[in-house]
């Protein structure tokens, strides 16, 4: 490894640098490796508890840094909000405290709300105990463990022996969907456009709106807005879909769902825009049939939406390593 890992928080891909995405992606790469073997568990963070803190619903990445960390031989602790004292009026940040004083090295913090994970980050600086927080996802704002395992997955589809960022330079990315709820876009927006990707962003003008025209207008050539999926698609090599994240959506914002997808939904046909080697992500969960057909989701030619699955527990226990590490 070329370079030492300082980072504390993994709260925001922002300010995340290339040696950064380059160090989780080999690392991410090695811990693969580890995953393929019979014996897939290694010792590295024997002794240190790292607690999953979720305060808002998750299948994947809830059980994949789960995963992660008890193949690094961490010691895990599970907190779901519904069953928690949350009902009984405890705060966030003494649930924090609580998990804080069992000796929780790193917690990965989920929440309806964007910033309580850099709250929650705010206060253990504060109170100087060296606690690594993970943001798994924090309301419309960002989810850097998914965008970090798309870029992996994407990488790997490139060079499976060497992942790194350089290898997306002038690839033309497409992304597709429910922009204005997403946090795994902004994400992403954030990490494919620092290896040197065209970033093209594509959905009704309700889901894409004029905050994104100035994300373009900060990232001239990298990033481009549609409001119609053929321009997207063109000669594409990645076209990642979102889900419409109706939970989120506090008026109405599509006329139907059927309109919805039949402009906006992924299907075999539109991607004959795309080049002959296109491959389709999705974060999931997936609305099969609305955001991709259903015959698409399923074909492995196509849709890497399994391998983002799995490359998710390599990415995760790569971050739980450094920063785990790094505290070591
Ligand atoms: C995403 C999330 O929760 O932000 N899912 C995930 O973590 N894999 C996307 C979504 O909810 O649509």
């Amino acid at each position: 490894m070329t370079t030492t890992w300082t980072r504390r928080h993994v709260l925001s891909l922002a300010d995340f640098t290339s040696d950064e995405y380059n160090t989780v992606l080999q690392t991410a790469a090695s811990f693969s490796e580890v995953l393929s073997r019979r014996t897939k568990k290694v010792p590295t963070l024997q002794g240190q508890v790292v607690a999953n803190l979720f305060f808002e619903s998750s299948t994947r990445t809830r059980s994949s840094f789960e995963l992660a960390a008890k193949r690094l031989s961490a010691d895990i602790l599970n907190f779901a909000a519904a069953n928690s004292s949350l009902s009984k009026g405890e705060t966030i940040l003494d649930t924090a405290k609580t998990y804080l004083a069992m000796g929780t090295d790193m917690m990965v913090i989920r929440h309806k709300d964007a910033g309580v994970p850099s709250a929650i980050a705010l206060e253990m600086d504060r109170l100087g105990v060296k606690v690594g927080i993970l943001n798994a996802g924090d309301g419309q704002h960002e989810h850097p463990s998914q965008a970090l395992l798309d870029l992996f997955t994407i990488c790997t589809v490139i060079d499976p022996q060497q992942p790194r960022l350089e290898l997306l330079a002038g690839k033309k990315v497409a992304i597709v969907g429910d922009i204005l709820h997403s946090r795994v876009a902004r994400s992403n927006i954030w990490s494919l456009t620092a290896s040197g990707a065209e970033v093209h962003l594509a959905a009704p003008p309700t889901l894409l709106p004029q905050l994104f025209t100035d994300f373009a207008n900060n990232r001239p050539g990298k990033l481009f807005l549609h409001w119609k999926l053929e321009n997207a698609l063109q000669e594409a090599d990645f076209v990642m879909t979102l889900r419409l994240q109706k939970e989120r959506m506090t008026s109405h914002l599509l006329p139907s769902l059927r309109e919805y997808q039949q402009l906006f939904g992924i299907t075999r046909q539109v991607l004959q825009l795309c080049k002959p080697t296109v491959k389709v992500l999705h974060p999931g969960p997936v609305n099969r049939g609305v955001e991709i057909s259903s015959d698409l989701m399923d074909d492995p030619r196509l849709s890497l939406i399994s391998t983002q699955v799995t490359s998710g527990v390599a990415v995760r226990m790569a971050l739980l390593y450094l920063m785990g590490s790094g505290k070591a």
